[in-house]
């Protein structure tokens, strides 16, 4: 890529694995979250998404930006789903778009966004909000895919499965949500694309060009 890939939670257990795949591949990286340490081999800036102005020098400039971010799980205020999964995702396609550069997006959200009468969604509304920070990222008109894994484990990438439609239940390894960000910057069939992660028996994916091109790209209202 011509320019720097931000990728915010870089240094978590998926994100950490992004920023190994893209360093191998020879991409300047910049590991954005707020407890980030500047001095590594790749650069790292300290940013919230929560916090609009943190994100200006992190993002300003870039190619691709991904985001793997958990979220607060207080009912409200700045720890709450919310503020991280839509405010903060709105915080991101703005500072990222404000030299009038167009990323693409990768949001790493998860399954049952769809499903709000699941548990998961009693914890400030968890799933709402993801599923409005995805369409966030859907309405952007950036080009972006949009990742939901199933529950993450450890473990090599194994065979996977991309789902769509939000009916399933699983596990994926984290090695292979992380595959799928990093693919998803080079092939264009993973544009404008949504759709949920599976473990499955056999090896890791020989081509995720076919993967991806197996799926249907969102409408405009696709969930
Ligand atoms: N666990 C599961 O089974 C599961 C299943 C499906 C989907 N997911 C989702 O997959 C994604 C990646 O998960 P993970 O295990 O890699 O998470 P993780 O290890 O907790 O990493 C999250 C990263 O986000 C950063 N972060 C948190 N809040 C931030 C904020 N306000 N601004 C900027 N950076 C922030 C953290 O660093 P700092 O603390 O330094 O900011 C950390 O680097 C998450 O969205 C998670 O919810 C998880």
């Amino acid at each position: 890529m011509d320019n720097p890939v931000a990728v915010i939670g870089g240094a978590g257990s998926v994100g950490r694995l992004v920023v190994a795949g893209l360093v191998s591949r020879g991409e300047q990286v910049r590991v954005v979250s707020r407890r980030a340490r500047p001095g590594g081999s790749v650069a790292a800036f300290r940013a919230d998404v929560r916090d609009r102005e943190s994100l200006g020098a992190p993002l300003a400039g870039c190619s691709a930006v991904v985001v793997s971010v958990e979220p607060g799980t207080s009912d409200s205020g700045p720890n709450s789903p919310k503020a991280t999964m839509y405010d903060g995702v709105l915080n991101v396609l703005d500072a990222a778009t404000a030299g009038g550069e167009k990323p693409h997006i990768v949001l790493v959200s998860q399954i049952y966004v769809t499903r709000s009468n699941h548990p998961i969604n009693s914890t400030g509304r968890m799933l709402d909000w993801r599923l409005a920070g995805e369409d966030a990222v859907r309405s952007s008109g950036l080009p972006y895919t949009v990742v939901r894994p199933s529950w993450l484990t450890g473990g090599g990438t194994g065979g996977v499965r991309l789902e769509q439609g939000d009916t399933g239940d699983g596990q994926i390894s984290r090695q292979a949500v992380a595959d799928a960000c990093v693919q998803a910057l080079y092939l264009p069939s993973a544009r404008s694309l949504t759709f949920e992660m599976y473990g499955a028996p056999g090896s890791a994916p020989a081509d995720w060009d076919d993967l991806f091109q197996a799926l249907a790209p969102d409408s405009a209202t696709a969930r």
